[in-house]
């Protein structure tokens, strides 16, 4: 069956959401979403937006905490755009309902996180994320010109590979005409024609076995974008959140906002001692890499399972109104966060590198764009400054917008790709060949890609994962198409880039730290 649009949003988080209320204006928006409309990591965002809002704070601040974070590797033209662009963003969101937190005086109360050298974070209490989400669908629910496919998996991007010609990396002017989406209800697959192909597919966290990310974050526009032969860039730098309670089988791990830590609480040992002036003079607001490294230190120097976060010291009220939602949950685990430490871990977090895009959002393949957090822009180099990345959201997807409009009425859609082939596709696969790989691949890529590596332990990742990958083609060549088998091929292709580019790299920068060049690159020297 096919379908038709201008525009076709693959992905219903910030940057996809940003994208279709803009495009919208100007032509027929199409979104696809692979879960409820609102599932996704923007839904999950807790700390808040960056945007440099009052003085003392200036722009030059936010981009030099921003370079020094990323450890030399940031893209300085992108740096720029997202921090210079950022207010506009941030008022945009604001006329289209997004409430954030005043004081008294009715000035925006912002908040501080690790490597921020200013106040500069625009918040919703605890939960940002489910705010700004909360807001962007109220607004793409009423609009005449999008229409919303729920429960729709995008499974591969159409090019000229579908034209039957042979497409590979070198090829120029690689095409994009849309997407074969799988209906996950109907069980049937689509032929989505389209002018523009956005991809906002979100994050890659489930590649790892604890991870902050929901679990509809399977690298999906990652692993489409390799497989069309477009640029992956950065794969290596996986962020790792220092912070999330320590709470074993629940999954995703729930997160204590870094905020936490801007307002003042600290990091200790289980025998209530702060470790992290060891590691960073900025202490327990040190940048991300080097706090979650120094906890993962101390936890396997000590044999700990996990630190505490202590922010018994403040003031009970104002713990409660600034993050009621971290206070009950951990109440409801029995832990009372005004009067006892709370146990914490690290998790992975967030994906630094992705769908290597320009200034414009724009992928190496024509007609393709990629936004938010399943694209590498350059903003965020070796490592991401907290709460940069909802913002980088929204100023991609403006730029796209503003690129793509203006050459709407000059493209055509594509008639001649065929409709998907279901032939010798016809075997329901076993589910425990999807899930015993799953649970093997995101060991592998725990114990051997995470926050420490090794020139070794990479080695025996690739080898394991080649392993798991041969079993998972098949499987995938024979069986009928299930959003669990696709999502599981597209991890194990995000999981043998970030190996890849992990290996490419003969030294330590930022996140990713080897054991075997242990002279580190992080914002400390930068
Ligand atoms: P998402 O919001 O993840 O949306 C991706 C969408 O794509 C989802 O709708 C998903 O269902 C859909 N999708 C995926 N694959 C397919 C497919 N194959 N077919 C169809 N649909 C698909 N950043 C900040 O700046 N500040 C914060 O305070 C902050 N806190 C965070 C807290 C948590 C717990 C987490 C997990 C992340 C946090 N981040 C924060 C990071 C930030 O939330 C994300 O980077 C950002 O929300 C990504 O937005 P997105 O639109 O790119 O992707
Ligand atoms: C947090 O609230 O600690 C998450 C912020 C982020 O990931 O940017």
């Amino acid at each position: 069956m096919n379908r038709e649009t201008d525009f076709l949003v693959i992905g219903s988080g910030i940057a996809g959401l940003t994208f279709a209320l803009k495009a919208a204006e100007h032509g027929r928006v199409l979104i696809v979403t692979k879960s409820n409309i609102s599932e996704g990591n923007t839904n999950y965002a807790q700390g808040g937006i960056c945007s440099v809002t009052y003085e003392p704070d200036n722009f030059e601040k936010h981009i030099q905490d921003t370079l020094v974070c990323g450890a030399g590797e940031c893209d300085l033209d992108a740096v720029e755009l997202v921090v210079r662009r950022a207010p506009e963003l941030i008022k945009q969101l604001i006329n289209w309902g997004v409430k954030f937190d005043k004081d008294q005086n009715g000035r925006y109360e912002l908040a501080r996180e690790g490597g921020h050298t200013e106040y500069r974070i625009l918040h919703h209490k605890d939960n940002t994320g489910y705010e700004i989400e909360r807001a962007l669908v109220r607004k793409v629910k009423k609009h005449p010109n999008i229409e919303i496919l729920e429960h729709h998996f995008a499974v591969e991007v159409l090019t000229q590979h579908h034209l039957g010609m042979l497409v590979k990396k070198s090829t120029p002017d690689k095409e994009c005409y849309g997407a074969y989406v799988l209906d996950l209800k109907k069980k049937r697959i689509l032929t989505i024609l389209s002018k523009f192909t956005i991809l906002a597919t979100g994050g890659v966290g489930n590649i790892y076995h604890t991870t902050t990310n929901p679990s509809v974050a399977t690298g999906d526009g990652v692993a489409m974008v390799h497989r069309a032969k477009g640029t992956i860039e950065n794969m290596e730098y996986i962020q790792f959140h220092p912070t999330a309670l320590y709470n074993p089988g629940e999954r995703p791990s729930f997160l204590i906002t870094e905020a936490m830590r801007g307002f003042g609480a600290i990091l200790k040992t289980p025998d209530g001692n702060e470790f992290m002036q060891k590691y960073h003079p900025m202490g327990s607001i040190a940048p991300r890499d080097i706090t979650a490294r120094g906890i993962d230190n101390e936890m396997k120097t000590y044999g700990y399972d996990y630190v505490y976060l202590d922010v018994t010291h403040k003031d009970p009220k104002d713990i409660i109104s600034h993050f009621p939602n971290i206070y009950e949950k951990c109440l409801s685990e029995g832990i009372d966060i005004t009067k006892d430490m709370i146990p914490v871990a690290p998790a992975a977090h967030y994906s630094c590198g992705g769908v290597k895009v320009d200034l414009n959002g724009l992928t190496s393949i024509n007609r393709l764009y990629a936004l938010g957090e399943t694209s590498y822009t350059g903003l965020h180099g070796a490592n991401r400054l907290a709460s940069n990345s909802l913002i980088e959201a929204a100023v991609y997807a403006d730029q796209a917008a503003k690129h793509s409009i203006p050459m709407l009425d000059k493209v055509e859609l594509q008639y001649n790709i065929p409709g998907w082939d279901y032939g010798g596709t016809s075997h329901p696969e076993e589910m425990v060949l999807i899930t015993q790989n799953y649970k093997e691949m995101q060991q592998i890529m725990s114990n051997y890609v995470g926050i420490v590596r090794s020139d070794l332990r990479l080695e025996r990742a690739l080898k394991r994962l080649a392993i798991i990958f041969e079993e998972t083609e098949q499987l995938y060549l024979t069986s009928t198409l299930s959003q669990s088998l696709c999502e599981l091929r597209n991890m194990i292709a995000v999981g043998y880039l970030i190996i890849r580019q992990a290996q490419l790299k003969k030294e330590s920068v930022g996140l990713h730290y080897s054991i075997d060049y242990p002279s580190t690159i992080t914002a400390k020297e930068f």
